[in-house]
């Protein structure tokens, strides 16, 4: 066991190692390990030099005159250059052959399909663009996007892009008391909704939860309403508006503006463990030349490639990684809109079978679903045009990466476990295909250009393997800018923690390799008899078990120890819970980690409690293992169900 510098103990011991397979490495962008080092070595001597060559990659209305003005914590990147992002996304591939490639092959979840190339998407930005002109929208007013998973979502964001309109994408699975508090807090002048999407086979009413929003959110001046469902919907007159009769009045040319790099992009709200949601705001050119270069090296793109990325575009992975990101690229991007298991477990596999999807990246949490529904359902479809694939969100167990491989990825594809935030705009910790190897539950180690690092409280770089916190040292262009409205809050949350870098809130270590182990949100890490365990550690040694198929772990107080561990977990198919399975499980994380992290309670569960991205709602459980009720904000709670079943199994 290590010592005990940080205060945070790392206790994972994964040995195993894959070296790129041969041919994929052959034929990728980055095809070695010593060309990787080499450019992490440039931008490490070099910064400014490093990323002033990157920037040649991405169209300038003019250049800029500096790389980097750095006031702590304020950050301006490439001063004085104009840019517009959906102008690289868009008209740069038109006088190419790819204006007649497909920019975006949609599913909706009922089975139909549609496809538009780069030519048609540019056509359809600019008629929009037209649209918001016409409603007034001028460069720098905000505008709310409240849709689901269809292409006028991304259609919707290059057109505000377009006209230097922010943006504020509202995730459609939030009520209408998160829009009203997202929309006020961004003043944003317009919505831009639907009718209705589908999910799991029902409707999510969104025009319904915006009518009851609009009551409260005095600087919307009108809301434009796409048609999906067909649901009859009440309109307002003199506010709102149908999208496709809009649509129909105006011109198909809009040039796009040239904007600032520093020109706000968007504001996109995400949860702090407590208070009000924090609106964080990227800005244009530094944002875009992050997301064009590491969806390039992450992903390893090629002109033929189908590529998946199952986030919605309401979460920041569907904004870099869905629609900015690989359109810079001129990707062919697949979308779906809806539910991995509708109308069966197996529609993800079914998808990747119909399209011959060759990149996917997706969550640690969908792949454990996928583990505990069975693996007879990728087992059925044909998978064999993967390449790659790819996790996010949040630490991987070691046994979820070993599924992944060896049943989707067919051990012949690599896996690229990304590490990054929101407010890092883009991926900073990944594997590059071609070059890294990968140990499963690593996110191996940083991008060219990102200087990460352990540290204690006191700002002390930890030893190798000695837990810490995960730190950023120097900015990085698609860093976040601000808080939207609270630049104090900015500060303190990320810049004041340790002095002089960036904070990110997560446990990690470093091995003797240089490969970083995210071990979970510091607030997630449990103070057992003064030693601190990642609660991801303890799930990872929980979920190598057999009958396990999820788990999550938490802290109760206890008199004795400080705090004591609860695991919930869900069971395999053909597992059933019992007191002797309780016992095993315990002696099982006793044998993996050590007799410091044996759960002193374990409850069995059918589902765990989540928010509607997937992330387990621990704290939900916390309260639960503490006083055996909820007290705490529910909102973004997916299931509430689960807490009713929960609590009666507690009794
Ligand atoms: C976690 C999602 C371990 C982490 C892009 C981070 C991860 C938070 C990983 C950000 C990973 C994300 N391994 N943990 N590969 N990727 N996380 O803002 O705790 O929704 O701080 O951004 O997710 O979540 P966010």
């Amino acid at each position: 066991m290590s010592s005990v510098t940080s205060n945070i103990e790392s206790v994972l011991n994964e040995e195993r190692v894959f070296p790129p397979p041969e041919d994929f490495s052959r034929n990728a962008g980055i095809k070695s390990e010593e060309e990787y080092e080499r450019l992490r070595a440039e931008a490490h001597d070099s910064p400014e030099t490093f990323w002033a060559r990157m920037a040649e990659e991405i169209h300038w209305f003019k250049k800029w005159d500096t790389v980097l003005e750095w006031n702590l914590p304020h950050a301006k990147w490439f001063v004085g250059g104009k840019t517009n992002i959906s102008y690289n996304c868009l008209d740069r591939h038109l006088p190419t052959w790819r204006r007649n490639k497909a920019a975006i092959i949609w599913e909706g979840e009922p089975g139909e399909q549609r496809t538009l190339t780069y030519q048609q998407l540019h056509t359809e930005v600019c008629r929009f663009a037209n649209v918001l002109k016409r409603a007034g929208i001028e460069r720098g007013d905000r505008v709310a996007l409240y849709l689901p998973l269809i292409p006028e979502l991304a259609i919707a964001m290059l057109a505000c892009a377009r006209l230097g309109a922010t943006h504020s994408v509202i995730f459609g699975g939030f009520s209408s008391t998160a829009l009203i508090d997202r929309i006020n807090d961004a003043g944003c002048k317009l919505v831009v909704t639907a009718d209705g999407g589908w999910r799991r086979g029902s409707e999510v009413k969104l025009k319904a939860a915006v009518d009851e929003a609009l009551k409260q959110t005095p600087t919307v001046k009108g809301c434009i309403v796409v048609r999906r469902t067909g649901a009859r919907v009440s309109m307002q007159m003199g506010r709102d508006y149908w999208w496709h009769e809009l649509m129909e009045t105006v011109d198909s040319n809009c040039a796009a503006e040239e904007l600032d790099s520093e020109h706000p992009l968007y504001i996109l709200y995400t949860s702090g463990t407590t208070g009000k949601p924090k609106g964080i705001l990227h800005t244009t050119a530094g944002y875009l030349l992050q997301c064009h270069l590491t969806c390039k090296w992450v992903f390893d793109l090629k002109d033929e490639d189908i590529y998946w990325c199952t986030a919605d575009i309401g979460w920041v992975t569907g904004h870099s990684y869905v629609v900015y990101g690989p359109l810079s690229n001129g990707t062919t991007v697949l979308m779906y809109e809806g539910a991995p298991n509708y109308p069966e477990p197996d529609r993800f596999w079914q998808i990747i079978e119909r399209h011959r999807v060759n990149i996917f990246y997706t969550a640690p949490t969908a792949i454990r679903a996928f583990i505990k529904w069975g693996e007879h359902w990728p087992l059925k479809h044909d998978l064999s045009s993967l390449r790659l694939l790819g996790t996010v969100g949040e630490p991987i167990n070691p046994e979820a990466w070993m599924w992944y491989r060896e049943i989707i990825g067919k051990a012949r594809c690599p896996i690229v476990d990304t590490w990054w935030q929101t407010e890092t705009g883009a991926i900073m910790i990944s594997p590059v295909p071609g070059a890294t190897p990968t140990k499963p539950g690593s996110a191996t180690k940083p991008l060219p250009g990102i200087e990460v690092d352990v540290m204690t409280r006191s700002g002390k770089t930890v030893g190798p393997n000695e837990g810490g916190y995960l730190v950023i040292k120097r900015p990085w262009p698609s860093m976040v800018r601000t808080i939207w409205g609270d630049d104090e809050r900015y500060r303190k949350q990320y810049w004041s923690e340790i002095e002089g870098v960036y904070f990110a809130g997560d446990g990690a270590r470093c091995d003797k390799d240089g490969y970083f182990w995210i071990m979970g949100r510091v607030d997630d890490v449990i103070n057992v008899s003064g030693h601190r365990l990642g609660t991801a550690e303890v799930e990872s040694a929980l979920v190598s078990h057999e009958a396990v198929a999820e788990s999550a772990v938490v802290a109760r107080p206890d008199e004795l120890k400080g705090s004591a561990i609860v695991a919930f977990v869900t069971l395999e198919g053909t597992h059933k819970a019992s007191d002797d399975l309780k016992e095993e499980l315990r002696r099982h994380v006793a044998k993996e980690i050590g007799a410091l992290a044996r759960p002193d309670e374990i409850r069995f569960t059918d589902q765990l409690p989540k928010t509607r991205s997937g992330k387990i709602m621990r704290r939900l459980l916390r309260e639960i293992a503490t006083s055996g009720s909820i007290a705490g904000d529910v909102t973004t709670l997916e299931d509430f169900s689960v807490l009713e079943k929960l609590r009666t199994e507690e009794e």
